[in-house]
């Protein structure tokens, strides 16, 4: 469905017909448009690359890269629940090396940004994955994942408190020279607090949220659905949760947010960047619809030409 029948007023002004400024910049990284896709949502885009042109994206982040391979948790990893979708993978991946050896070449094809998740299961862990990217050919920017639910050690343990996120951010800033992008977890009491903490430690943007913890049971065989219990929470039931903290955060730092939680198409991409963040994330939206991320970059242009507005960079952080 296009923005003129998503919207729900009919008084929007058409713009003059030429095509709006997208380009947005999250620290040294510029992104042609404000899209990017989420960690683990994405794998390293080999098979998204079937479905488009994986040039089209501002940028791609691929899924949470340890300085080891990680097995993952039992199945079941996923399921779905009401508007939305619990995952406990576990950040199954198969290390650094493997990243640079076999993955990076195929996305160097591509003219787009690459973002790499990193995950850790000590502060020294993440910090020699980011000094190991630092020269890799193809590398953008690191997103250092310090809010995954579904590691028992480590990885959640830092993004809980401002002194544990402070402590994995320095280490990797003393470590790399790319762009670093703090990944904030809504699963704490004050997420304003270590969002701070972490632009103080050196990093030069944020991204939020990551999933929500929950769970789900069968009542018929009394068991959890997930072989984990637990798991993180995505798609448009995180979303009003995930707009919440992005608005909150982006009035207490000045680096720029990526946001994400539960954004299906363009028009909730805008909410997130009226909440004020410069650029987003598609996430679980990609299983539904592998074109999801180039249809929210599509439908962001045609929101700006039906309401006037010449740059993306405008509506970021103007919602009154
Ligand atoms: C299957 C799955 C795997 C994920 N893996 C990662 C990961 O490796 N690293 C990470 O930081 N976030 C991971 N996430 C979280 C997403 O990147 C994103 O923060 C979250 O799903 C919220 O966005 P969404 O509702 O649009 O999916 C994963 C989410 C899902 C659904």
């Amino acid at each position: 469905m296009g923005i003129n029948e998503q919207k729900h007023s009919g008084n929007c002004q058409f713009g003059n017909g030429s095509p709006p400024r997208l380009a947005v910049r999250i620290g040294r990284i510029e992104m042609k448009n404000p899209v990017t896709v989420a960690s683990g949502t994405f794998g390293f885009g080999q098979e998204m690359a079937e479905f488009y042109d994986l040039s089209r994206l501002g940028a791609i982040t691929v899924k949470g890269t340890s300085l080891h391979p990680w097995r993952g948790n039992d199945y079941p990893r996923t399921v779905e629940t009401p508007s939305g979708l619990l995952n406990a993978i576990g950040l199954q991946n198969d290390g650094v090396d493997s990243l640079i050896n076999e993955k990076l070449p195929f996305l160097r094809q591509f003219d787009v940004p690459v973002i790499v998740n990193v995950v850790g299961h000590t502060v020294e862990e993440y910090a020699e994955v980011a000094a190991r990217l630092d020269d890799a050919e193809g590398v953008h920017g690191l997103e250092l994942n310090i809010s995954c639910p579904n590691v028992k050690e480590g990885c959640l343990a830092f993004g809980s408190t401002p002194q544990g996120a402070a402590e994995v951010v320095a280490a990797v800033r003393r470590r790399t020279k790319l762009t670093l992008i703090t990944k904030l977890s809504p699963n704490v009491g004050n997420i304003v607090e270590i969002a701070r903490a972490a632009v103080d430690a050196g990093s030069d943007a944020l991204s939020l949220i990551n999933t929500l913890l929950g769970t789900a049971i069968d009542p018929w065989t009394r068991t959890f659905r997930l072989a984990n219990k637990t798991g993180g929470l995505s798609g448009p039931a995180i979303k009003p949760v995930a707009l919440r903290m992005v608005w909150e955060v982006a009035q207490s730092v000045d680096v720029p947010i990526i946001g994400m939680g539960g954004i299906m198409n363009a028009l909730d991409a805008v909410e997130f960047l009226l909440a004020g963040a410069r650029a987003v994330a598609v996430g679980t939206a990609n299983f539904v619809n592998p074109m999801a991320a180039v249809e929210v970059i599509d439908g962001i242009a045609e929101y700006l030409q039906t309401m006037g507005i010449s740059d993306v960079n405008e509506i970021v952080g103007s919602v009154a």
